[in-house]
């Protein structure tokens, strides 16, 4: 997967990648239902303009601490006020700004695809973790399955292919000192009308995404199977299905 450059599409990814409240339902229920202790310093790893900062202070009531490489993520998160009440930090996995032993817990939402050198990510990730600390992977994976109206793309699959396989970050996971505890599939209940998912499908073939490796070809094509399909007054239920792993030290 190509690396992204975030300059001048921060506020795009934005604009696209919030969850809605019956989204983030569910990742409340799929994290309490792993009823961890109660961390000391949470980590959120390339946390882009900061989505997901307020939810993990809410599940673990403890600081978060947010590193982003990209300035132009930073810059959303402070516009956002998330990057202002929580310590926004530069910096890149494979070489994390932290002390030895610091984190109990871990979250790196739809990121894991981007690093450089996840063997390299795994092996900070493995220093900077206490005894007992949680890495939580959330993503779109090569074997997570295609369900909602993402499967109306042609070229679906060859995107998948390209994001790394579960075995592959569990195993640069379990390389670095973690054993895998929990893995799930999380299906995401997103409702959409035409008009402004045929807007968002647009808006995410240009940022990170799994609609982004599509050809433009492929893309149309499947904004048109869609249209073929429904009424522009139509609610569509598209369930969005994600991979939870989770990870202990
Ligand atoms: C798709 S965004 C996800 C942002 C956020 N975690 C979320 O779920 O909304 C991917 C983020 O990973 C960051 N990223 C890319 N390479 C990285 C690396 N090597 N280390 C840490 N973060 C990285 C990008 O700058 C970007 O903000």
């Amino acid at each position: 997967v190509a690396r992204i450059d975030y300059a001048g599409q921060a506020d795009a990814y934005r604009a696209a990648r919030t969850v809605p409240p019956a989204v983030l339902a569910e990742w409340d229920a799929a994290v309490a239902r792993l009823t961890l202790p109660r961390p000391e310093r949470v980590l959120d790893l390339g946390a882009g303009p900061g989505g997901w900062v307020d939810p993990l202070v809410r599940w673990f009531g403890a600081p978060v601490v947010a590193i982003e490489p990209s300035a132009a993520m930073r810059e959303e998160a402070a516009v956002a006020g998330v990057g202002v009440r929580h310590p926004y930090v530069g910096g890149q996995a494979e070489h994390l700004p932290l002390r030895d032993d610091s984190i109990d817990v871990a979250w790196l939402s739809t990121v894991i695809h981007q690093f450089d050198d996840m063997d390299a990510a795994a092996r900070e990730l493995g220093r900077v973790a206490r005894d007992g600390c949680r890495v939580l992977v959330r993503g779109f994976f090569a074997d997570t399955p295609v369900t909602g109206l993402l499967a109306r793309f042609p070229g679906i699959e060859r995107s998948a292919a390209s994001f790394p396989s579960i075995a592959r970050i569990s195993a640069c996971l379990t390389g670095a000192g973690f054993a895998i505890e929990h893995q799930e599939h999380v299906i995401e209940p997103w409702t959409f009308t035409l008009g402004p998912w045929t807007e968002r499908v647009r808006r995410l073939h240009h940022v990170d995404s799994a609609l982004r490796p599509l050809t433009h070809e492929e893309l149309e094509a499947g904004i048109r199977a869609v249209h073929d399909d429904h009424d522009a007054g139509d609610v569509i239920p598209s369930p969005g299905t994600l991979t939870l792993l989770v990870a202990r030290r």
